[in-house]
């Protein structure tokens, strides 16, 4: 049985005040009764004070990215054995918006994926297609592509302390979502292509959805068999929006 996994990707938004409230909107509207997980993922400075407000909470912390190397003349980097000094358990790696915006290839995403796992971090790896691709016919090519890059590089066993995340790039922050049959279907195809190496692992994968998941159609995908939680962006900048999103995961 894989629980569920609502985690809210704050992208470059925050500020001292804005983490103290969210988090503790957050805190206040846990339920005891609810089976899912529930992670953040502040920007880098705020780990650490999301961290401290977390302490003997169960609300996972993680971070949105960090470098392949691990230490040296980087500037501007950030090392996973520094994230995991600071507090968080997990990192996304290859969001869209790294891999559109920033360029960062399949191959770099591998890496990245890598350093977290040598870090003691279990990373999310993100896939999606953009609209073009997904009007090509092309969606299952190129999540399977990113997932490949992954797999060849790391191996199968890798994906036991990993997590990944299906977010199909014109979903992310369009208001558009991927109806429950679009997502089911990329998730089923990524479960059953990791299964061909390691049926097991696959079978005990998370694979979140994210894109435009919002309070009123989170149900629809939560409850689908093969979308075992959320990546929540937008709808995680406010605590009740993104607690109604992990109430619906139940
Ligand atoms: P969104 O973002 O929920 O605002 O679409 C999701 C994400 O980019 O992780």
């Amino acid at each position: 049985m894989r629980t569920k996994l609502i985690a809210g990707n704050w992208k470059m938004n925050g500020s001292k005040p804005m983490v103290r409230e969210l988090i503790a909107g957050i805190l206040s509207r846990l339920d005891a009764g609810q089976s899912s997980d529930v992670m953040v993922l502040p920007p880098y400075p705020y780990v650490p004070l999301a961290n401290s407000l977390l302490e003997n909470t169960p609300v996972l912390l993680g971070a949105q990215d960090l470098s392949r190397h691990d230490s040296g003349a980087h500037t501007g980097e950030v090392a996973g054995s520094m994230l995991s000094d600071v507090g968080c358990s997990h990192v996304l790696v290859g969001h869209s918006e790294r891999r559109n915006l920033y360029g960062e290839d399949n191959a770099l995403v591998a890496a990245k994926f890598a350093a977290a796992q040598a870090a003691g971090l279990q990373p999310i790896l993100c896939v999606g297609e953009t609209l073009e691709e997904r009007q090509a016919g092309q969606t299952d090519s190129v999540v399977r592509a990113q997932v490949d890059a992954v797999l060849s590089s790391s191996g199968v066993a890798a994906f036991s302390r990993a997590i990944v995340a299906y977010e199909p790039v014109w979903a992310i922050g369009t208001g558009q979502s991927a109806t429950p049959d679009q997502a089911q279907s990329v998730h089923a195809m990524i479960r059953a292509h990791l299964a061909e190496e390691d049926a097991i692992i696959a079978g005990r994968l998370r694979i979140l959805y994210g894109g435009s998941v919002k309070p009123d159609n989170a149900a629809e995908l939560l409850e689908r068999e093969d979308i075992d939680g959320g990546l929540i962006g937008g709808a995680s900048l406010s605590a009740d929006g993104f607690m109604a999103i992990y109430q619906a995961a139940g």
